[in-house]
C-alpha cells in the first residue's frame, strides 16, 4: 500500500508559496485531472467498449481521425468547459477556438491541447499520450479570440502530459521543475513517485523518423550519419535508436533515461516547414523540457521563444539532452 503525496495534495501546497492565489488554477488542474483518468480508463478498455478504428472523417490538418481522437476531444471539453475557469479552449482535433457556452461562466485562462497523441498506435496497443498547456487569457472573464491563443510558449503557466503505457502517469511543469505521478487505478489517486525529474545531459540514444531521411537537411544529415557510424565516426561511440511515432512516449523516455528526439525541418512538403503543431505539440514539450534541465529547439531558434501565427501551426522540433542537442545547434550555425 502507498501511502504518498497525491497530486491534488502536491498541487495545493505549491499553490500556498503563491501570493494572491485564488485557487482557481488548482480548481482547473483538478478537472483535467479528472479528463485524463476518464481517458485512461476508455483507452485502457479499448475493444471491450468499441473505441478502436477509424472514422470517415478527417481533422483541419487532413488527417484521418480515429474513433478516440473524437471521443478524447469531447472528454477533453465536458470535463473543463463547465467550471468557470477558461476563457476558452482550442484542440488538434477542432478547426477553431472553441467557446464557453454561454450557460457557464468565463475565467482567466486558456487550454490548449492535444487529446489524443500518437493515435496511430492506437489500435495497435502501444503507447499513446494526451499533451496540454495553460496559458492566461490576455483579458480575463471575456470570449477568447484566436489571436488571445497566439502567445510565445514562454507564457505558459502549465504544461504536462499524461501517458496511457503500460501504467498511466502524469508528467506537469508549473515553471518550478517537473514532476511525475502514476495512476493508482484502484485507489483512483495520481501519486507523486517521480519527483524532479532531470534530463541527463549526455545520451547516446537518438529518434527520428528515417523514413524521412531523404527530405532533411545538411545538419539533420550530418549527425544522424555519424551517430551511425558509432564508435568508427566522429563521436567515438555506439549509439542506439528508438522511434515510438507517440511524441509523449518518446519525451518520457527522455524525461527518464535521456536521448535526443527530432522531427526537424525538411523538405517533404513546403507547406510544413515540420511536422508538429506548435502550440499543443512543441510548446508545451519544450516547456517541461526546459523544466527538466534540457534543451528544445527548431535547429535555428528556441521554440518557447516564437510568436505562434495560427493554431495549428506546424514547428520543427529538436529536443532533449543538452549537450547533444548542443551538437546539433552546433551543425545548424555551421550550415
Ligand atoms: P498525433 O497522433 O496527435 O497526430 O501526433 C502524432 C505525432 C507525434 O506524436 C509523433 O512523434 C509523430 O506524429 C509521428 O510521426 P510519424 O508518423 O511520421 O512517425
Ligand atoms: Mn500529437
Ligand atoms: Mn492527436
Amino acid at each position: 500500500m502507498h501511502n504518498g503525496t497525491t497530486l491534488t495534495q502536491f498541487i495545493i501546497e505549491e499553490q500556498r508559496h503563491i501570493a494572491n492565489a485564488t485557487g482557481d488554477f488548482t480548481a482547473l488542474l483538478n478537472d483535467l485531472v479528472t479528463a485524463i483518468k476518464v481517458i485512461s480508463n476508455a483507452v485502457n478498455k479499448g475493444a471491450l467498449i468499441g473505441v478502436m478504428g477509424a472514422l470517415d472523417s478527417q481533422n483541419v490538418q487532413g488527417e484521418t481521425q480515429k474513433k478516440l481522437d473524437v471521443i478524447t476531444n469531447e472528454i477533453m471539453i465536458r470535463t473543463n468547459e463547465w467550471a468557470g475557469h477558461l476563457a476558452g479552449m482550442a484542440s488538434e482535433e477542432m478547426d477553431e477556438v472553441y467557446a464557453i457556452p454561454n450557460k457557464y461562466p468565463l475565467g482567466k485562462y486558456l487550454l490548449v491541447f492535444d487529446p489524443l497523441d500518437g493515435s496511430s498506435n492506437v489500435d495497435i496497443n502501444i503507447s499513446v499520450g494526451t499533451i496540454f498547456s495553460i496559458l492566461r487569457a490576455p483579458v480575463g472573464n471575456r470570449a477568447a479570440s484566436m489571436e488571445d491563443f497566439l502567445q510565445p510558449g514562454v507564457k505558459q503557466v502549465c504544461a504536462g502530459y499524461a501517458l496511457y503505457g503500460s501504467s498511466t502517469m502524469l508528467v506537469l511543469t508549473t515553471g518550478h521543475g517537473v514532476n511525475g505521478f502514476t495512476l493508482d487505478r484502484e485507489v483512483g489517486e495520481f501519486i507523486l513517485t517521480h519527483p524532479d525529474m532531470k534530463i541527463p545531459a549526455d545520451t547516446k540514444e537518438f529518434a527520428i523518423n528515417a523514413s524521412n531521411q531523404r527530405f532533411w537537411e545538411p545538419p539533420v544529415q550530418r549527425y544522424v550519419e555519424e551517430c551511425l557510424q558509432g564508435k568508427e565516426g566522429p563521436r567515438g561511440r555506439d549509439f542506439n535508436m528508438r522511434w515510438v511515432a507517440s511524441m509523449v512516449a518518446e519525451v518520457h523516455r527522455i524525461l527518464t533515461r535521456g536521448g535526443i528526439f527530432m522531427y526537424p525541418r525538411d523538405t517533404k512538403d513546403p507547406a510544413k516547414p515540420g511536422k508538429l503543431r506548435l502550440l499543443y505539440e512543441a510548446n508545451p514539450m519544450s516547456f517541461i523540457v526546459e523544466q527538466a534541465g534540457g534543451v528544445s529547439s527548431t535547429g535555428y531558434e528556441r521554440i518557447l521563444d516564437m510568436q505562434p501565427e495560427g493554431l495549428h501551426q506546424r514547428v520543427p522540433v529538436i529536443l532533449g539532452s543538452k549537450n547533444e542537442v548542443e551538437v546539433v545547434l552546433g551543425y545548424h550555425r555551421e550550415g
